[in-house]
């Protein structure tokens, strides 16, 4: 798991990595009503170390030696000028950056009389956007610094789009650098309606501005005295009392269940943290997404009972009927909630390989994981200017709106509404890396109008009739690999011994079903895609199934496994190497690929991914077809 799923799945749920420093006060940092957790954005220059430093050294926030080090260092000449150089405080985090400690976000805890706050620094860069995401992610509030002598900066409009897009609602921010034009309300005004121009675009719950000077301590911990024409709170205040449980929007309960809890056959618990709103004991609640009703016997908060909880708690509840509930269920009262499996969203890609439609990886929302794909991407949106155009390809740190198809319904709610079931990480099912974080917009009404009907004539009793137990043999490999030979003359065996079968060949389906089809990567994606599908409806008329395709890619294969059922799907690998399949070059194809005048021609300019655990390999080239027709037919048959 990498950092953003697990970022991902501790929000809202403290306790968080606090950067390797224990707590300065003495508050709690799980007392989720008292922890503020904010992001800080900005670069170097807008003077973002020091104004978080000089918070802290203000506010005594820092350790002893700390600001003993502090005066030592700035004495050394490193601040110039014998001033304190506030932004060392923050650069020792650099520091462990550097030597691999934080590597990502480093998180800082510190506390005041008033408030506990976790910190995250992550830097501002472009390159760094997986960093801010990722801290973003586990915060309520992001503090974002404009230097008012360059007024709003690209990075600015990318800062506030990110933070919106992975959740947060308030947002701070601290118009720095008021020494540099003088402390001039003019100045400050004129930022204060940028910022107001850009928020109208965002749906958040509040934000403020404030004018400081991060070196010269303006406005960061007390009001300064410099600019009298400013009423409101300091940069410290306005954190202390900042209210990010009163959200936008939110309204009924949602308990997306983590685990169920049997310690003993009289007790059945379900954990989890909840997302939003309130419940008490005896309330009536709806499990999702089967609907079934039942009432709250029983909470537990922190392991004691309780006769109420509410949002950012762990909780577990008992329920006073015997009702179906696991976990990636969501218990509810009063909410929107509901289940679906077809969504627009908004994502933040941040995979080193580009999105293109068709492409399948595991979405996980909630406590919930399923298998599913963006089917379509719709547009891609500036992270700056926030302007659509077209796009078929969306690179690593890009945001695009696109259409998600889920393999099964998920519980989830819009995300203006509800946070945790509103947002949802991609994770490749290869490497296993976030490969996106995103938010759904709403659902697409398609599926709503669908259901599944159970047929009284089945895939078993239309196997019984025809005699034979259905599956799909799938032989993938390099074009002139023999494939089709291969798969033909299986097919003419199992016909002879009576089975009923039906050979599904690439040329063949290209030239038919998929003739809207060409090889660029999507393309293959939704070739292949469509033939599981058919693989997979002869199948449940019983028939057994030989598909010659290409199908160069380890995640389309697997995607076809999942359509087919894992039980049915039978790889062959027909592993024939490249050299033997140019030299043979039956079609003439590898010269013209050559040549340069078939693009995307696998194994010449398109690479073909070797299975990794085949049921049968075959080398066509070293093994004769005789043997390898015996094996395949007897892996089918038996013997
Ligand atoms: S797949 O990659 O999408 O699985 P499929 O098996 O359907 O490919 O089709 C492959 C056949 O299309 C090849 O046997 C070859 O005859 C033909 N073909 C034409 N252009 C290409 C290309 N660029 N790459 C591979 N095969 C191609």
């Amino acid at each position: 798991m990498d950092e953003l799923q697990a970022a991902m799945q501790q929000f809202s749920s403290a306790p968080v990595e606090t950067g390797g420093q224990d707590a300065p006060g003495g508050k709690d940092p799980q007392d989720a009503r008292g922890l503020l957790r904010f992001v800080t954005c900005g670069s170097v220059d807008d003077g973002k170390s020091t104004l978080i430093g000089h918070m802290l050294y203000d506010a005594k926030l820092i350790f002893a030696d700390q600001a003993q080090a502090l005066e030592l260092e700035s004495a050394a000449g490193l601040a110039g000028e014998g001033g304190l150089d506030y932004s060392l405080l923050l650069d020792g985090l650099a520091a462990e950056r550097e030597q691999g400690i934080t590597i990502d976000v480093a998180y800082r805890y510190f506390s005041t009389e008033r408030r506990s706050f976790i910190v995250a620094d992550c830097p501002g860069h472009e390159e760094y956007t997986r960093n801010m995401a990722v801290g973003a992610s586990n915060c309520d509030l992001a503090v974002i610094l404009v230097d008012v002598s360059r007024g709003l900066l690209p990075q600015t409009y990318r800062h506030v789009r990110i933070c919106a897009l992975v959740g947060i609602r308030h947002f701070v921010f601290a118009v720095n650098k008021m020494d540099l034009v003088g402390y001039d309300e003019e100045a400050f005004t004129q930022v204060e309606r940028y910022i107001a121009e850009v928020m109208r675009e965002y749906q958040v719950a509040s934000y403020t501005c404030i004018p400081v000077s991060a070196t010269e301590g303006d406005n960061i911990t007390v009001a300064s005295q410099r600019m009298p024409w400013y009423q409101g709170p300091a940069l410290l205040p306005c954190l202390e009392q900042a209210d990010v449980a009163v959200d936008l929007g939110e309204q009924g309960f949602t308990l997306p269940v983590q685990r169920v809890c049997r310690p003993n056959s009289t007790f059945r618990g379900f954990e989890g943290t909840v997302a939003t709103g309130r419940i008490v004991v005896g309330e009536a609640v709806r499990i999702l997404p089967s609907g079934t009703s039942s009432i709250v016997e029983r909470l537990l908060v922190a392991g004691a009972d309780a006769s109420e909880a509410h949002a950012g708690q762990a909780i577990t509840v008992v329920l006073a009927d015997e009702v179906d509930v696991s976990r990636g269920c969501v218990i509810e009262r009063e909410s929107a909630a509901e289940a679906s499996s077809f969504f627009s969203a908004t994502l933040l890609w941040m995979g080193d390989a580009a999105l293109t439609a068709g492409k399948n990886y595991l979405f996980k929302l909630g406590t919930q994981t399923v298998p599913g794909m963006v089917y379509e991407i719709s547009y891609r949106v500036d992270a700056t200017t926030g302007e659509h155009a077209l796009a078929k390809r969306i690179e690593k740190n890009e945001i695009c709106a696109c259409k998600i198809s889920l393999g099964q319904k998920v519980v989830y709610q819009d995300f203006a509404a509800n946070r945790t079931l509103g947002s949802m990480i991609l994770v490749d099912r290869i490497t296993n890396e976030t490969a996106a974080a995103g938010v759904i917009e709403h659902k697409l009404n398609r599926s709503d109008n669908l259901t599944y009907h159970a047929m009284d004539i089945t895939r078993e009793l239309r196997e019984q009739a025809l005699g034979q137990r259905a599956c799909t043999l799938w032989f993938t490999g390099l074009s002139g690999s023999d494939k089709s030979t291969l798969a033909n003359e299986v097919e003419k065996h199992l016909h002879a011994l009576g089975c009923h079968t039906m050979l599904l060949d690439g040329d063949n389906v290209r030239l038919g079903l998929n003739r809207n089809l060409g090889f660029t990567e999507p393309d293959r994606i939704e070739n292949i895609r469509r033939v599981s599908e058919v693989a997979k409806l002869m199948n449940d008329a019983g028939l057994i199934v030989l598909a010659s395709f290409i199908s160069p890619f380890v995640r389309d294969r697997r995607a076809a496994a999942e359509v087919i059922g894992a039980n049915s799907f039978v790889e062959v690998y027909v592993s024939t190497p490249l050299e033997a399949c140019e030299q043979r070059d039956v079609k003439g194809l590898y010269a013209k690929a050559r040549a340069g005048e078939i693009a995307n021609f696998t194994g010449v300019t398109s690479p073909y991914e070797v299975p990794e655990h085949p049921a049968i390999t075959v080398d066509t080239s070293s093994e004769t077809l005789e043997s390898a027709v015996e094996r395949i037919v007897t892996l089918v048959v038996g013997n």
